[in-house]
């Protein structure tokens, strides 16, 4: 099942890839998003709270005069902030849901998908919470509705509906406290963000520039075209009438006339208790072997600690007496097996003549094993325009591209590569290219493994692949486990640039490298 769904979901982000690019395609940045929402949020918050008042009759005037008396700037904040809560909403659920599909939620990940689930409670009483401070007729209905649902929980002594009954029950002190909480709830709720993201190294918190600046653009624009709108004011002595929803926020309210308050508990408590539970009911039965240390090719240096996108590796002081500060020590429990740390480690060196071991490998892929797939692989080329590629097991299957003239081989993240691999193959007389391929570019299945590799590629990161790689026998494919057609594509390309070029891969004296920059496209 999951499986259907998760190629109908790269069917449909490959719809948002021909207009953004898969760097800019907003399914890709999600998370970010709603970092960028939650700050719109916050930003337009403060504006509208200089002119909030508090109290029965003022809290609902003061709106109204915002909405209406300074339409151009109260009303477009309140619009804001209104549409930005919604977006919120909007990303968060799909971003749940495609890391859901995605299977991007046990082992390693638990953390980040139960704070998650945590998150979403988090976000809906902000925003319910909001909908009572404009105090109208929809706030009334929600209200009632909350006290009413609260009140099937035996946690109160007197029923919280009896504080609604008529319009003496509710003071001004009941907006001082509502207010209150409008603004330490979501003070919570960036806290959880900040805990549910503290796992992750170096977490994209802020999404690209543009796509930031299209989505306040559209905000703006819908605040434009339909600005939000008060109810008439709260009369508790009369039934609220008709309202209009909040989908976003509010489709559960219905509900509980619908069905009944402790239905709908039982309906919030099931998913949120399926949720929670979901990493370690749909875990695989096998994880893969985590990453080793080897200290007697370490020099503590730090890099794979740097790259490791889950921050499964610290630095402790050093314990075997080596004339080294520190050793990395790894967290197995943190550790996604990508391999990320191997490509990192300077002692990643294919040309050593010694048994070739890193100071940190992954026991099942280890780089000696490498070494001699990548010996075996050139070996068995013939052709005039020979090439060698490496891909990534979560990507497009790159091994469907082998031929005479092309040989394959698939790592669990192509962030495992050590650049100086590159170096070793294009060395090699018997082969004329190289073609590194991985996960769709923004959807790198360890998060970070594109952009080290277009970092070290573009010896912007150590290590650099040496300035003696001539770049121009160099292609770089993005392609989703879909996307043979885009592989296919960067491999003839390759072959095409290749046969224009002199046989040798390496000539000391080529110079005429391209610049190789990490925003270059395949
Ligand atoms: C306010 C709501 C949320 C915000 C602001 C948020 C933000 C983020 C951010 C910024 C990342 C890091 C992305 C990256 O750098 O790769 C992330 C990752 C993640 N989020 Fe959320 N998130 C929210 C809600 C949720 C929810 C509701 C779930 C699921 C229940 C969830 C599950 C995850 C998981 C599993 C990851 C790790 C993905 C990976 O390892 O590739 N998040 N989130
Ligand atoms: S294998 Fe990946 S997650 Fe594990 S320590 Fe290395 S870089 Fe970190
Ligand atoms: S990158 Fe290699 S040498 Fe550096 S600390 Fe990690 S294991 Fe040791």
């Amino acid at each position: 099942m999951r499986k259907y769904l998760q190629n109908l979901l790269l069917r449909l982000e490959n719809v948002f890839n021909a207009p953004f690019g898969q760097a800019l395609n907003p399914w890709y940045h999600l998370g970010a998003i709603t970092f960028f929402l939650f700050w719109t949020v916050v930003v337009s918050g403060v504006y509208l709270y200089a002119f909030y008042r508090t109290g029965v009759e003022e809290a609902y005037q003061s709106v109204e005069r915002l909405t209406h008396d300074q339409w151009y700037a109260g009303g477009v904040m309140r619009s804001l902030h209104r549409y930005a809560s919604d977006g919120i909403v909007v990303t968060m659920l799909l971003h749940l849901l495609r890391n859901f599909i995605t299977g991007r939620f046990h082992s390693f990940r638990w953390f980040s998908w139960v704070s998650g689930v945590l998150l979403v409670w988090l976000v809906y009483i902000c925003g319910i919470n909001g909908y009572w401070m404009v105090w109208d007729r929809l706030a009334q209905f929600i209200a009632v509705g909350t006290a009413e649902w609260f009140d099937w929980l035996p946690l109160f002594s007197q029923p919280l509906a009896r504080n609604f009954l008529g319009q003496g029950d509710v003071n001004d002190r009941f907006f001082t406290l509502l207010s209150f909480a409008h603004i330490t709830i979501p003070l919570v709720l960036l806290l959880f963000m900040w805990i549910h993201t503290k796992r992750m190294n170096n977490a994209e918190t802020n999404p690209p520039l543009r796509l930031a600046v299209g989505t306040l653009l559209a905000l703006l624009a819908l605040s434009l075209i339909k600005p939000a709108l008060s109810h008439a004011h709260a009369d508790l002595a009369l039934a609220p009438g008709v309202i209009r929803l909040d989908w976003f926020y509010l489709a559960p309210y219905p509900l509980l006339y619908i069905w009944s308050p402790g239905a709908v508990w039982a309906l919030a408590g099931g998913i949120t208790l399926l949720l929670l539970a979901v990493p370690w009911f749909l875990k695989p039965r096998m994880r893969p072997a985590v990453a080793e240390v080897h200290l007697d090719n370490c020099n503590g240096c730090s890099r794979c600690a740097e790259d490791c996108p889950y921050s499964a590796i610290v630095m402790r002081p050093r314990q075997d007496g080596r004339p080294y500060a520190l050793q990395p020590v790894v967290d197995p429990n943190l550790c996604a097996s990508c391999g990320i740390c191997t490509g990192a480690c300077p002692y990643s060196m294919p040309f050593r003549s010694n048994e070739l071991v890193s100071g940190i490998e992954l026991p099942d892929h280890a780089l000696a094993t490498l070494r001699v797939d990548v010996d075996h692989a050139l070996a068995g080329l013939r052709g005039d325009v020979r090439v060698m590629v490496f891909g990534c097991d979560c990507a497009y299957d790159v091994r469907a591209l082998q031929s005479e003239e092309v040989a394959a081989l698939s790592l669990p993240c192509i962030g495992m590569l050590p650049p100086a691999f590159i170096d070793y193959v294009l060395r090699d007389t018997r082969v004329n290219g190289v073609m590194i391929a991985g996960c769709r570019e923004g959807d790198c299945q360890y998060r970070l493994g594109i952009r080290w590799t277009k970092l070290r590629l573009a010896r912007q990161r150590v290590p650099h692949l040496r300035r003696r790689v001539p770049l121009q026998r160099i292609e770089c494919c993005w392609a989703g486990i879909q996307d043979g057609e885009r592989a296919r594509a960067a491999l003839s390309a390759l072959r095409a640039r290749i046969a224009q070029l002199p046989q040798a891969a390496i000539l000391e004296d080529d110079t005429r490298e391209h610049e190789f920059k990490p925003g270059d496209k395949n």
